[in-house]
């Protein structure tokens, strides 16, 4: 398969990536496509699941998690989650931020392998576990963290600064980035970009490696989601952003190297 630009032999997932990209130019067809969406009579048709089972024999289920106190404590975290755009310009604790990045993919066990190895795992499902995600942290406001971008460790548990930018720029280049969501930014304190080490992957499983580590960015999202309402903070998770943007502020090379899934949080 050749890619024109460069005339370099890429696989479908490097290619089916570089064409999901969004760009510059796509903002005008998004906003033509939210008017048309937010239409109610549309949005109807779009949102009616397209098959039903009515008339087939039916379980019903319990409600306790909305009826039964205990219950309702114990699910609260699914209760309450929920998008949330709007942010209150104070500082995140590092301890909120250190159990949210835990809970993220933090290491909660280590394991013995038949070989006698030993190995870190984590709070997310990996497939075969290789871990191919990476967690960034663009953190503009958070309590004894200077501003910057940082890698998280999960085996060393700490987040090492890559680059030492100062709030305004790192609003100025996540702005540039996700250039609707700019209200959210402004307020924000951290923004966890989960990139994907196609390596990692891809020398086991090829091209299911790129469908591997989606599921594995979702599952490590949600987690973070979760967390996030165990701290009373507020999350938004942004998949429309400007690809070439955001891996050059992370200075990754989006290839081998990919930002699929943003997590903008901040205080509510
Ligand atoms: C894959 C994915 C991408 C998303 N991208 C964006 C985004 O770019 N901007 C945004 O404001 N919300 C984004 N969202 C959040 C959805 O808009 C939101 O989850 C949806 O409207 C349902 O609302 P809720 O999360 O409050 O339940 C995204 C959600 C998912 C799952």
């Amino acid at each position: 398969m050749k890619n024109n630009k460069n005339d370099n032999y890429h696989s479908l997932s490097e290619l089916y990536h570089e064409n999901s990209k969004m760009r510059t130019i796509d903002y005008g067809f998004y906003k033509w496509v939210n008017q048309v969406s937010s239409d109610v009579t549309i949005r109807e048709v779009i949102c009616k699941p397209n098959y039903n089972f009515h008339g087939y024999p039916s379980v019903p289920l319990n409600q306790d998690i909305l009826t039964d106190a205990e219950q309702h404590k114990k699910y609260d975290m699914f209760l309450q989650r929920k998008s949330r755009r709007e942010f209150q310009d104070t500082p995140l604790s590092l301890a909120a931020i250190s159990n949210i990045l835990f809970a993220a993919n933090g290491v909660n066990r280590q394991e013995t392998f038949d070989d006698g190895t030993v190995w870190n795992m984590r709070t997310a499902p990996s497939p075969g576990g290789l871990f191919p995600i990476d967690i960034y942290c663009i953190v503009q406001n958070v309590e004894h963290v200077e501003p910057g971008i940082y890698s998280y460790s999960p085996v060393e548990n700490c987040l090492y600064l890559i680059s030492k930018q100062s709030r305004e720029e790192l609003n100025n280049n996540l702005c540039a980035g996700m250039r609707p969501m700019k209200a959210s930014i402004t307020n924000s304190a951290i923004c966890i970009a989960l990139v994907s080490n196609m390596a990692r992957v891809k020398f086991k499983y090829k091209e299911r490696g790129y469908r591997f580590a989606l599921l594995e960015t979702g599952h490590i999202a949600q987690n973070i989601s979760l967390a996030v309402e165990i701290e009373r903070a507020g999350a938004v998770c942004v998949g429309g952003f400007m690809d070439d943007s955001v891996n050059a502020m992370l200075n990754i090379d989006g290839l081998e190297h990919i930002a699929q899934y943003c997590i903008l949080i901040g205080a509510v």
